[in-house]
């Protein structure tokens, strides 16, 4: 009997205890409750994937100064033609040389649905604080084509140009070259037109270079780029004075302007008095190989392949250097070469 009783206290001690919970150990290691039943995470709302440009969906406008010269024409016909042969639908504006015109166009730009993106070539380096501003809440990409702005480097892609002040250098260490042996170094500059950043740029190089070797600029004053005017100011200057044994063009029209008053006057381009201008357009080497012209400096016109590469990575995404340099030469009148290197020339 007692040990019927013990088993039974045994046995039911053995299932009190079964059924008591582990004891809970100072640390709460019970197992984590199932995790509520909950729906699966709504997927994430699917985006659809950026737009990869093509040429093809690109409209470009592009505000063009005007057409000033050889120069200017060479420029446009690269954006025509390049933008025909890529299928790019360019926008072409002619500001005719008036900054006002040109503001007004890009701001015809930015309001036009049609345009993607923005080129300009500034015909001046200040006014444009509120157009860029505008097409940067626009969401319109701007890119500087031929020519730099003062500042706002947050509100364009990337200057697609020549470096003015070394074109300005070359053209100071010709005229250096040229003079060398010349007791007096009087050196007239035609500038173009006033604000314009190859017209600053150049001044600029060309007296780093040329003052060194002891040149003095007496004379300079704008002729706009162009011809007529180039003539015009020769030919006042050479009424005061004929103390002169240089002139700089800072382009080949000025210095085609300078040409004529010089033989107008009874003095011999090229020899009484030494004549460099910048761009290399067709008739500089034409002057070159006529014997009126010493040395042209090359400004690149042919832009406009790297400025739509620039537009397309722009609309796609892709960050750029604010300033990608175009690549530039130098020719001479006394080149053996000159006249096959003119043969092969685009402009
Ligand atoms: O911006 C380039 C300059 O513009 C060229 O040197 C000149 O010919 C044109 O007017």
């Amino acid at each position: 009997m007692f040990k019927k009783v013990a088993f039974l206290i045994v046995l039911a001690t053995m299932v009190l205890t079964a059924c008591q919970p582990a004891a809970v150990p100072t640390e709460a290691a019970k197992p984590a409750a199932p995790a509520a039943a909950t729906e699966a995470p709504a997927a994430a709302p699917t985006e659809a994937p950026a737009k990869v440009w093509t040429y093809a969906d690109m409209t470009v406008g592009f505000l063009q100064t005007g057409s000033e010269g050889g120069w200017r024409a060479a420029n446009s016909a690269s954006f025509k033609e390049t933008a025909e042969q890529l299928g790019i639908n360019l926008k072409f504006y002619d500001s005719q040389n008036d900054l006002a015109k040109q503001v007004a166009g890009f701001q015809q730009f930015i309001e036009d649905p049609e345009v993607d993106v923005i080129v300009m070539s500034p015909l001046e380096v200040t006014g444009w604080e509120q157009v860029l501003k505008d097409a940067k809440a626009a969401g319109k990409p701007v890119i500087l084509s031929d020519r730099r702005i003062d500042g706002f480097e947050d509100y364009y892609v990337t200057f697609i140009g020549a470096d003015f002040v070394e074109e300005g250098r070359k053209a100071g260490t010709a005229m250096c070259e040229l003079l060398k042996d010349s007791a007096t170094k009087n050196v007239w500059e035609l500038v173009g037109n006033v604000g314009a950043a190859p017209a600053i740029d150049r001044g600029k190089g060309f007296r780093e270079t040329a003052e060194a070797c002891g040149i003095t600029v007496t004379k300079s004053q704008t002729a706009n780029w162009s011809i007529k005017e180039g003539k015009e100011v020769t030919e006042a200057w050479l009424k005061e004075t004929k103390d002169v044994q240089g002139i700089f063009g800072q382009n080949d029209e000025m210095a085609f302007g300078a040409i004529e008053a010089l033989k107008e006057a009874g003095l011999v381009p090229a020899v009484d008095v030494k004549l460099i201008s910048v761009d290399a357009t067709s008739g500089a080497f034409q002057a070159m190989l006529d014997g009126t012209l010493n040395g042209a400096i090359e400004c690149n016109p042919l832009l406009a392949p790297q400025v739509y590469e620039a537009a397309l990575a722009a609309l796609n995404g892709e960050t750029l250097p604010k300033w990608i340099p175009s690549q530039e030469s130098e020719f001479y009148m006394d080149d053996p070469n000159l006249k096959e290197i003119a043969a092969g020339r685009k402009y």
